[in-house]
């Protein structure tokens, strides 16, 4: 057997590399999308919309209201993807269970809003961090994507949930800090 033929074989085993440069005409087409939808940009907002749409993982941090869980809402917006909060993964979900449940969306986009924001479970006495749970089985799926949104910086992750974690984190997600003011209750800024 030749060395192509072997190759074409070997070829579907391997998952193709779906990750290629996307071009600032691409990124200023989906801000303007977001735009639309309320969403105002940012230089940091661009350079995000840059990485997920070269499928990499984001994990966007800063302060309430920098407008994180706002930035995914948008640029899913005409194909939403699963969302949950980390709050409610843990009072839905057990170390027991958590694993089945997350395997259905194995294949899909995932974004797990405020990491950090959950309660801690009591297991028989012991403290659980169930988001170490979900981590580490995101963190093992290949060729898709988990997006993160957290107020917690990269010394609050390791402090919460250890080394170990803060690693899986790094090598599934590029890291955005969002700064500013809050937006939450900002004020449609008058025309004159
Ligand atoms: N870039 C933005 N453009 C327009 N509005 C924004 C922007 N960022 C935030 N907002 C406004 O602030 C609100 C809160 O934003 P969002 O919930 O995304 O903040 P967050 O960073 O996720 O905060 P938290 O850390 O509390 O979860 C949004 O619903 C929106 O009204
Ligand atoms: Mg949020």
């Amino acid at each position: 057997m030749d060395f192509k033929s072997i190759l074409e074989r070997v070829a579907p085993l391997v998952k193709p590399q779906k990750r290629m440069e996307v071009g600032e005409k691409e990124v200023e087409r989906y801000a303007r999308m977001m735009a639309e939808a309320g969403y105002i940009p940012s230089t940091e907002s661009l350079a995000a919309i840059k990485c997920c749409l070269e499928k990499y993982g984001v994990i966007l941090s800063g302060d309430v209201g920098t407008g994180k869980t706002f930035f995914f809402q948008t640029l899913y917006r005409p194909i939403p993807k699963k969302m949950f909060t980390a709050q409610e993964i843990v009072a839905a979900h057990t170390p027991g269970d958590v694993a089945e449940w997350l395997s259905q969306w194995d294949e899909s986009t995932f974004i797990l809003d405020d990491l950090g924001a959950e309660l801690r479970l009591n297991d028989y006495g012991n403290k659980v961090e169930l988001l170490s749970l979900v981590i580490e089985h995101r963190a093992r799926l290949r060729d898709v994507q988990t997006h993160i949104t957290t107020n917690l910086s990269a010394k609050g992750i390791r402090e919460r949930y250890g080394d170990r974690i803060l690693d899986r984190i790094n090598g599934m997600c590029k890291a955005v800090k969002f700064v500013g003011r809050s937006l939450r209750n900002a004020k449609p800024v008058r025309l004159s």
